[in-house]
């Protein structure tokens, strides 16, 4: 069977190899379907991503098909329509005994810090692998993993009724905070420098788009919260700039979400932070969301309403990362069909 592996920054080979078997009781041995191709599988394949060692078989959002099953794996039958949940923790450490799993001491990340999906088989633990129904489209079900970062942040930001919520950025993570937060009864600004993902986000739900290359957000916040700014702010663009603008558009008392990775240092002065009582807060990958998503989606509650914009086949690996390089504006969720 062939496997997909980044062997250094910028080096792809296909290797031929066997097919796995199943060597735990608790193993499934899947067989994808589909597997996303996210903004950090390219950073992984660009060799900049801290937390990812090369060698490394990419791939965290998948689904796929039982094809063989470990003795001991009792909730799942051959043939179900799988997702997989990729992160693994040990259940012992401090943030796993207090409910944040996501950030174990001992954190395994399928397709980041572990080998992923990007190979015609694999077995994984049975813990991490989840059925969904198998009227739910192959295309919808892939958007499983990208909506539990949304669920999380709209967790971690503690969303609900009657918040002002304004989500910067409008890529696929934008676009699923700003889904969940509509779920959960916010009323959602969302800003993007690009119109075409201004747009898509206008149809998805937003209340309100802003180009800020266009328009000057801070004065547009302020107008449209009636000079309360947002209660919520989540930062989906991820840029320095945007992580300090965080603090110029937040409302006394309200929460910023930070999703970003860089290793760089922003400005930002403590009483920014104390003097209206802004709670900062983290979001990573995403802790007990999958069974939520998983039913919202099913219920035909979560769509993805045209997220998904390509389709490369798997052996075109490198023809599609070239091409969300080339045309990030273009794309909005690639795949590879299996
Ligand atoms: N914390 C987590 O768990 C987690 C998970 C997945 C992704 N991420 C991070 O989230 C970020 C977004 O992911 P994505 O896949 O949606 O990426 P993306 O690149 O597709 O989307 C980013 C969007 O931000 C927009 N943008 C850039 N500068 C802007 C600005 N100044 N103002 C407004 N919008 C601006 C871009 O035009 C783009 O549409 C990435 O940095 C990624 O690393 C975090
Ligand atoms: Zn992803
Ligand atoms: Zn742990």
């Amino acid at each position: 069977m062939k496997v997909a592996k980044v062997y250094e920054k910028n080096v792809l080979k296909f290797d031929e190899v066997e097919k796995p078997a199943i060597k735990n009781d608790t193993d499934v041995l899947v067989k994808p379907k589909f597997v996303g191709i996210c903004g950090s599988d390219s950073h992984i394949y660009h060799g900049e991503n801290p937390m990812a060692k090369l060698p490394r078989i990419l791939g965290h959002e998948v689904v796929g098909v039982v094809e063989d099953k470990g003795k001991a794996v009792t909730k799942l039958a051959i043939g179900d329509h799988v997702v997989i949940e990729p992160i693994r923790y040990c259940g012992q450490c401090y943030p796993c005994r207090h409910g944040q799993p996501n950030v174990c001491e001992n954190l395994l990340v399928f397709g980041v810090t572990e080998d992923g999906a990007m190979r015609e088989y694999f077995t994984i633990g049975e813990k991490q692998v989840l059925k969904i129904d198998k009227n739910l489209p192959w295309e919808e079900a892939i958007l499983i993993e990208p909506f539990t970062i949304g669920a999380q942040a709209t967790m971690r930001g503690d969303v609900g009724v009657g918040d002002n919520v304004l989500i910067i950025g409008a890529g696929p993570i934008g676009i699923a905070s700003l889904k969940l937060a509509k779920i959960k009864g916010a009323q959602v600004m969302i800003t993007d420098i690009v119109d075409d993902k201004l747009e898509f986000a206008k149809k998805q739900g937003a209340d309100i788009i802003v180009n800020s290359k266009k328009t000057d957000l801070i004065e547009a916040v302020k107008e449209w919260t009636k000079g309360e700014f947002a209660n919520k702010v989540i930062d989906a663009a991820c840029s320095l700039f945007t992580f300090e603008l965080c603090l110029k558009v937040v409302s006394k008392g309200g929460t910023i979400v930070c999703l970003g990775f860089s290793t760089e240092f922003a400005k930002i002065s403590p009483v920014s932070i104390t003097g209206r009582q802004i709670t900062l807060i983290g979001s990573r990958l995403q802790a007990h969301q999958f069974a939520n998503v998983i039913r919202l989606m099913e219920a035909g509650t979560l769509r993805g309403n045209g997220l998904v914009t390509h389709k490369f086949p798997f052996t075109d690996l490198q023809k599609a990362l070239d091409f969300i390089d080339a045309r990030p504006e273009q794309v909005r969720k690639a795949l590879l069909e299996f």
